[in-house]
């Protein structure tokens, strides 16, 4: 079984939802604690052994490129400031020469389509997908737990979770193979992109981590629009299931949909009362808050 080497991160999205904040920055650049949700998208895919980033990237996103480059002045002024430690850090955190690529999605067709931009730059081998908009926290990330999964039983990885059934439209949704599955690798017989309550076939909503084989690009480049007049990755990957394997995974942890007011605030509140500088005083503040509430 071929290893997953290289990762998509769909990043052209406009972040209407938290809106004015990402009127000058790339959302996904939005700081959570001390680093941009962006860094731990990659370092979860880094866990995973990932090699190679695949960003798809629209208008104003500039951003993202010059942060995953060095920063001369900066690295710079910090040396010779002797803050030896933030320089390191800085450095550390930075993908190997050669291990990212850029390609521009030019009009923002929906998901499905960013994933075809990214085809030259994957080829015929499986890999992954990461949407940035969601965190997900965990012991073991969730792309390194999708691989493991992944090495039993090839074909298609997706990672879901439950959800509220009033929520089901905000998402893809799958369909189990058999009613009620309550496994942690659930084989699949369908899935469907934000449909009504009604026409739901589970409460399993796609979380945004994937792992496809090459032949999804096929399909994509042919998709017709679906869900919201977008070309939807979820279309393309119900027609791939009826020539491959699809397995849903559950995993370990908590996702955090950074997209949105609410999960931008849960995310940071999350990683804050973990974060080894201000652990104790942030849960401290929030032990308070909902006091004084
Ligand atoms: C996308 C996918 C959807 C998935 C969701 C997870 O939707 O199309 O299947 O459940 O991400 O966040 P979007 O949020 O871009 O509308």
């Amino acid at each position: 079984m071929s290893k997953i080497r290289k990762a998509v991160l769909p990043v052209a999205g406009l972040g209407t939802r938290v809106l004015p904040a990402t009127k000058a920055i790339p959302k996904e650049m939005m700081p959570v604690v001390d680093r941009p949700a962006l860094q731990y998208v990659v370092d979860e895919a880094r866990e995973a052994g990932i090699e190679h980033f695949v960003f798809v990237t629209g208008r104003n996103k500039g951003a993202i490129e010059d942060y995953f480059d060095r920063a001369y002045e900066l690295e710079s002024s910090l040396r010779d400031k002797n803050k030896i430690d933030i320089l390191d850090k800085l450095t550390a955190e930075l993908p190997k020469a050669g291990s990212t690529s850029f390609v521009r999605q030019q009009s923002p067709l929906g998901l499905g389509h960013a994933i075809w931009c990214a085809r030259d730059v994957i080829g015929r081998e499986p890999f992954a997908i990461l949407l940035p908009d969601v965190l997900v926290k965990a012991k073991k990330s969730c792309l390194a737990q999708m691989v493991v999964a992944y090495n039993k039983v090839g074909g298609n990885i997706i990672a879901v979770d439950e959800v509220p059934m009033d929520r089901v439209s905000s998402y893809g949704v799958i369909a189990p193979k058999t009613a009620g599955d309550n496994g942690k690798l659930i084989a699949m017989s369908g899935m469907v992109e934000k449909p009504s309550q009604a026409d739901a076939p589970s409460n399993l909503k796609i979380t945004g981590r994937y792992i496809l084989q090459p032949e999804i690009m096929d399909l994509l480049s042919d998709q017709a629009a679906g869900a919201g007049g977008e070309i939807q990755l979820t279309d393309a990957m119900a027609r791939l299931m009826q020539d491959q394997s699809f397995h849903a995974f559950k995993y370990d942890g908590q996702d955090y949909d950074c997209g949105s007011k609410y999960g931008y605030f849960e995310a940071f509140a999350a990683y804050a009362i973990d974060h080894p500088e201000i652990a104790g005083r942030a849960r401290a503040l929030i032990k308070k808050l909902a006091q004084d509430g």
